[in-house]
This record gives structure tokens, C-alpha cells and sequence, in this order.
């Protein structure tokens, strides 16, 4: 099995010591950084927004995923682009003209992902799967860290992974919330690329190790 993809989520992590917790993460072998924005309509809860992104791009050597999780993104694409972002995923249940959104992500130079909550089928994916550079499923309601694994998901992923295939798309599929040890080989046996993970990787006292930890227990 190969290694998976793995991406810190900070959403729950102290803000207090942001530079700390991104200076490990720089240090670690993280794939990328995993930035959660939560705008309290689209989900029941609000992260934080330009100031923070602001200081991310000042301290952070890893590329940045912004996981927009926020209704008519399109009205912030351009200033979050400012940022040094390195891709921005946006959710199909809140895009109308989700098609427009993703060709409006490229040319602002960044990579497209587009995310799914735990029960939107994939059909919706059927028409715009060849323009995406990543699928984010959720395997949890989006809006909080340290939720359980739905289950469901593992399934989910074969399916998308047939999909890609069939259309010829290059998309990778990565994997949000709930994510840990026990069930990150599982996650990567259904045909996930990537892995965020949160309360997993920050809690565990010893980020950089967790971090390696979700990599190997996947081989
Ligand atoms: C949830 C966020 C996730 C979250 C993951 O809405 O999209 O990225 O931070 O946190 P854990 O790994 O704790 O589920
Ligand atoms: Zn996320």
C-alpha cells in the first residue's frame, strides 16, 4: 500500500501559540497544511478569516489547502488568493454555479478541490471531475474538530475512486475528519490519497510523530 498524503488540519489547535504549532508543522513531514474556514452559515461554527490566513502565509513552509467551508465562496476567492494559497476546496452544496467557481479557483493560479459533506451523492461530481485536482470527502458533518469516523465513507471512496477512473480524471481523493491510527490503513485500502487530520495529529502530544505515525501505519 502506499504511503498516504497527510495534511494537518489546525483548526483546533491554540491560536495563542499559532507560531509554534506551525513552526512543528514545518518541521514535520507534513504534505501540506489543511487551513479550515468556517464562515457559522454554511456550517454551525466560525474559525477565522484573513487576519489568520495572513499569518499563516508569513510562517508556514508548507503549501496550504484552504478548506472553504462557507456559502458564495466565490465572493472571497480573489482575496484569499492573496494569501500564497496553494489550493482551494470548496463545497459543491454551496456553490450554485459550482462548474464557474472551479475555473474562477484556476485562474487565480491555485489548485481546485471541491469537498462533499457525508451524504451529497457523488453524482454531482459527474460533469466537473476532469477540471478537479482534488476530491475532499468528509467523514464528518463539517463544522468541528474531534468527531467520530462515519463509516459509510470507506465505501464512498471506492465509489469515487471507480469515477475517477472511468472519466480518466487525475484527481486525488482526500479524506476529512475523524481521521486516526486505528482507521487511516482502512481510509487508504478504499483508494484515498490523502489524509487531514486534526485532533489526532494535535492532541497526541508529539505532532511531528503522529504525523509519520498516519504515513506508516498506512504501509
Ligand atoms: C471539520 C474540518 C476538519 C477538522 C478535522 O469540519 O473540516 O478539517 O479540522 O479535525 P479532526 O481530525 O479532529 O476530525
Ligand atoms: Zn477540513
Amino acid at each position: 500500500m502506499k504511503e498516504p498524503l497527510v495534511a494537518p488540519s489546525i483548526l483546533s489547535t491554540d491560536f495563542a501559540h499559532l507560531g509554534s504549532t506551525l513552526a512543528t508543522v514545518n518541521e514535520s513531514k507534513a504534505d501540506w497544511l489543511h487551513v479550515d474556514v468556517m464562515d457559522g452559515v454554511f456550517v454551525p461554527n466560525i474559525s477565522f478569516g484573513t487576519p489568520i490566513l495572513k499569518a499563516i502565509q508569513q510562517h508556514s513552509k508548507k503549501p496550504v489547502e484552504l478548506h472553504l467551508m462557507m456559502v458564495q465562496p466565490e465572493r472571497y476567492l480573489e482575496t484569499f488568493a492573496r494569501f500564497n494559497i496553494h489550493q482551494m476546496t470548496v463545497h459543491a452544496e454551496a456553490c450554485t454555479h459550482l462548474h464557474s467557481v472551479v475555473q474562477q479557483i484556476k485562474r487565480l493560479g491555485c489548485k481546485a478541490g471541491v469537498a462533499l459533506n457525508p451524504h451529497t451523492p457523488l453524482g454531482c461530481l459527474e460533469y466537473v471531475i476532469q477540471d478537479l485536482d482534488m476530491v475532499c470527502l468528509m467523514s464528518v458533518n463539517p463544522g468541528f474538530g474531534g468527531q467520530e469516523f462515519i463509516p459509510q465513507t470507506l465505501g464512498k471512496i471506492s465509489l469515487l475512486k471507480a469515477l475517477i477512473r472511468r472519466k480518466g480524471a487525475a484527481a486525488l481523493i482526500e479524506v476529512d475528519g475523524g481521521i486516526n491510527q486505528a482507521n487511516v490503513t482502512d481510509v487508504i485500502s478504499a483508494g484515498a490519497d490523502a489524509v487531514v487530520a486534526g485532533s489526532s495529529v494535535f492532541d497526541s502530544g508529539d505532532p511531528s510523530q503522529a504525523i509519520l505515525t498516519l504515513k506508516n501505519g498506512a504501509l
